[in-house]
């Protein structure tokens, strides 16, 4: 397990921002952390990344514990906060070796792996630049950049495509799937649950520093849905069809929109093949029958809204 937290709690005075939260991650995994504004991402990071003490509880990072031996744990994480400093007159070039320095990397060493980073990040055409000229998409990869001269193991990244356009955003994901490929493991944290699906291996939905949900994409998504609903068109008569449809068992409800119909059966039902036979039989002809997608939009409003248990 490379993170674990046990009873993990943060307060800040009498608010309670992480209550005895109890978090996994496994070592490969791409980690999607997700929650509203104020749920307590932030804190529960930096907490990982060793610049805040838990208040009560513990946290371990590849079985070091937070606190106690917080100088075994830096060198094996790569943290991206939130927020950009300001580094006026250096160049993107400086700025890396500035940060290998700092991680004691030295000499030809360093020259190669500042270039692997640039490469890597696909900054390379832009090691002259000037840092605070750089766009916010490029600043963000720069950061990324940065955490990764020390080859660490862990990568905690706080909402690293927040504020950027849809461009910036794909190509950071694409960085990040690239770099769970070369076998890094990745927190990364977001407000927007559709934009982690297709990265992350799991996910874990915090509300007000409580975990409501640990497990994967599909879990999320299979605890959301309350029920299938079924997108039926016909070009024959659709009131006729939704009558037709509405007094079949299994079948909830039936809604007509936009000409075509949504069915919503009930929630033990998967098999649909028996509104087709309904529809045939009542001599209504069938365009199109499927089933809805459901959105994880949908799905995160109804995890973090405590509809489902
Ligand atoms: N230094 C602090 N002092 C007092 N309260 C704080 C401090 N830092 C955070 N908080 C509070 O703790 C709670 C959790 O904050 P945190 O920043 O961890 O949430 P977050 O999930 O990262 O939110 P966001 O999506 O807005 O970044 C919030 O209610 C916040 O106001
Ligand atoms: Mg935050």
């Amino acid at each position: 397990m490379i993170v674990q937290t046990i009873n993990l709690t943060k307060r800040y005075g009498k608010l309670v921002a992480l209550n005895n939260l109890h978090l996994n991650i496994e070592e490969g995994e791409c980690f999607g952390y997700i929650g509203p504004n104020g749920a307590g991402k932030t804190t529960t990071i930096r907490i990982l990344a060793t610049l805040l003490q838990p208040t009560w509880g513990e946290a371990r990072v590849c079985g070091h514990v937070v606190g106690y031996e917080s100088r075994k744990i830096r060198p094996l994480i790569g943290y991206v906060p939130d927020f950009f400093g300001a580094y006026e007159d250096m160049v993107v070039q400086e700025y890396l070796e500035f940060f290998a320095a700092a991680y004691d990397i030295t000499g030809k060493k360093r020259a190669q792996i500042v270039g692997d980073v640039l490469e890597l990040t696909d900054l390379t055409y832009k090691r002259d630049a000037l840092v605070d000229s750089l766009s916010r998409g490029m600043k963000q990869r720069l950061s990324i950049a940065r955490v990764l001269l020390h080859d660490p193991r862990l990568l905690l990244l706080d909402e690293p495509a927040s504020g950027l356009d849809p461009r910036a955003r794909i190509e950071i994901r694409e960085l990040l799937k690239e770099l769970h490929r070369m076998g890094k493991t990745i927190l990364i944290s977001s407000h927007i649950l559709p934009e982690l699906a297709d990265l992350c291996t799991s996910i874990g939905i915090l509300e007000q520093g409580e975990l409501v949900f640990q497990g994967s994409v599909r879990e999320a998504v299979r605890r959301a849905r309350l029920g299938t609903t079924v997108h039926v068109t016909t070009p024959d008569d659709p009131e006729r069809a939704r009558q037709v449809l509405a007094a079949l068992p299994n079948v909830v409800d039936v809604q007509l929109n936009d000409g075509a119909l949504l069915v919503s059966l009930s929630q033990e039902t998967t098999d649909f093949s028996f509104i087709a036979a309904a529809l045939l039989a009542g001599k209504l002809r069938i365009h199109e029958i499927k089933q809805e997608e459901v959105n994880l939009e949908t799905a995160f409003m109804r995890l973090t809204k405590g509809i489902v248990q």
